[in-house]
């Protein structure tokens, strides 16, 4: 019998992976995705833990499922992720209608666990919460519980998880153009405001050679643009034993010499105090590598950073983005910031407003800090900067982030970019765009029948330096790789026009 799987991933680019990994499995099984959660048999959600909002979407997702799972007690309900790991078992005296609990560590588990939740007739409150044998009610897999890991520098040999990206399966029906690769798990850093070193656990590098050819069947099924994952993916070195190691800038040698035909090739997220020259002469060196680096710096404040235990200060990150421009002029730069750390003073925060006019990002993410159970910094600090001030200074810094972002966009005008088409603007849906129809120049015309008018919608696409740019075109061209020259820069967006291929690249 097909079951019906419904599955619903929040938080990072990470936990989009393990959905698309985990999907792949399930459906190899014969289960059937479906976007419908009240037709679904099997609910699951991958979780973030990142901040309490994260969570907040989680708890009243399960809570509007308290009813269904009484009127259909042999719907199977999941939460996997990060929070499976930070709450544990606990969770279920709040909701004791979940059936199956895993953490990003124990996804390759996930299968055999739907698959005995499935099979098993019991109602959930029948049974006590135990680990993941056939035949139990509820279905537990924790890295908490099970300690699988237990040297901070394990190899990928032993790492079970590796058997999860290994199993990817991707065929060019999935028409599949942007797709994201692992390449580390977990997180050694303890930033103290984190969970993820506690949810994902220690960091893994995987084999190059595994990497290597998961990137060249992608690109066999279609992939432009491949986007490497890890935490602090700079921080990435595999120790082949006999004294050979394959640090991160061999590995983007490697990726771009063995998969030549890979127009795009991306990473993220980076961690500032790590990277080397090599990693970004590797960048410089290799035209397929995008020049987009995402390096949160979180604070402009030494004491702050202290506090957080970044291992870093306000000079040498500056330092580091103006080495990275030196070498690479035209670089794009996006970081993430934390306002109303404990203890953050207005001088603090003038630091970290001015450590983001020197760097000129070209966005960064602002989150207010969240308090987080399990942190060193919820047992060490009070969090003493009251929500108003969390509130303005998110403002202030956006703000501020909004000028930078504009005169960095007015530079951009006359320039001709490469975009890949991600879809229709956001705008066009909301305000249901009406598409033109219209007769075309000789720039919009490529590989059209001469003469015949065509409906056009607009567009969005992401230059190799992560910009949007907005422009008008068919939607037939998702997933292509474009020539639009800038024509226009209004507030944060840019607006271009399509110009024939074959033109110098930004
Ligand atoms: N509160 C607020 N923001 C946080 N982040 C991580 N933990 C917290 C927290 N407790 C932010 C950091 C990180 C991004 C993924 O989320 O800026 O880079
Ligand atoms: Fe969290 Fe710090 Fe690790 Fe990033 S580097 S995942 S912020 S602990």
């Amino acid at each position: 019998m097909t079951r019906k799987l419904y599955l619903e991933t929040f938080g990072c680019q990470m936990n989009v992976l393990d959905s698309e990994l985990v999907m792949s499995q399930l459906r190899a099984q014969g289960y059937e995705a479906v976007a419908d959660r009240a037709a679904a048999d099997v609910v699951i959600f991958n979780t973030c833990s990142v901040r309490e909002h994260a969570e907040q979407k989680v708890w009243s997702r399960l809570g509007e499922l308290r009813e269904a799972k009484a009127d259909r007690p042999d719907m199977v309900i999941g939460v996997i992720g990060c929070m499976a790991e930070r709450e544990g078992e606990s969770i279920f005296t709040r909701f004791p209608h979940i059936d199956i609990l895993c953490g990003p560590g124990e996804l390759d588990q996930l299968p055999r666990m739907v698959h005995n939740a499935c099979t098993t007739s019991v109602a959930p409150s029948e049974g006590g919460a135990g680990s993941a044998t056939v035949g139990s009610p509820r279905q537990v897999a924790l890295m908490g519980s099970t300690t699988r890991r237990s040297s901070t520098y394990e190899t990928a040999k032993e790492d079970n998880l590796e058997s999860l990206d290994l199993a990817r399966t991707v065929s060019p029906s999935d028409n599949m153009r942007q797709a994201y690769v692992r390449i580390t798990r977990g997180c050694n850093k303890f930033c103290t405001y984190c969970v993820v070193p506690f949810t994902r656990g220690p960091e893994v590098h995987r084999p190059p050679g595994n990497i290597v050819e998961e990137v060249k069947m992608l690109v066999g099924a279609g992939a432009l643009e491949v986007t490497l994952l890890g935490q602090t993916i700079n921080h990435y070195i595999f120790d082949h034993g006999g004294g050979r190691k394959t640090t991160f800038a061999d590995l983007l040698y490697l990726i771009h010499e063995s998969v030549p035909d890979l127009p795009r090739l991306r990473f993220v997220t980076s961690f500032p105090r790590d990277f080397t020259d090599l990693a970004l002469q590797a960048m410089r060196d290799c035209p397929r590598i995008c020049r987009y680096l995402h390096v949160p710096a979180q604070s402009g404040s030494d004491r702050i950073l202290k506090a957080m235990n970044r291992g870093y200060t306000a000079e040498q990150y500056t330092d580091f983005v103006d080495r990275a421009r030196a070498m690479m002029p035209d670089i794009s730069l996006a970081s993430d910031f934390i306002v109303g750390f404990p203890t953050e003073t207005d001088d603090d925060f003038a630091s970290t407003m001015e450590l983001v006019r020197h760097c000129r990002f070209k966005n960064s993410f602002i989150f207010k800090y969240s308090p987080r159970p399990g942190t060193v910094a919820i047992d060490r600090f009070e969090d003493d900067v009251p929500d108003a001030v969390k509130r303005s200074r998110n403002n202030q810094l956006l703000a501020l982030q909004g000028e930078v972002c504009a005169s960095n966009n007015r530079l951009m005008i006359g320039k001709t970019v490469e975009v890949m088409v991600e879809g229709e603007s956001k705008l066009v849906s909301k305000r249901a765009y009406p598409p033109a129809k219209v007769t075309l120049g000789w720039e919009a015309r490529q590989g059209l029948p001469a003469g015949e008018a065509v409906s056009l919608t607009q567009l969005i696409g992401r230059t190799r330096g992560d910009q949007v740019v907005c422009f008008d075109g068919e939607r037939s061209l998702k997933g292509e790789l474009l020539n639009v020259e800038i024509v226009d820069a209004r507030n944060l967006t840019l607006f271009g026009r399509r110009v024939p291929m074959h033109v110098a690249k930004v």
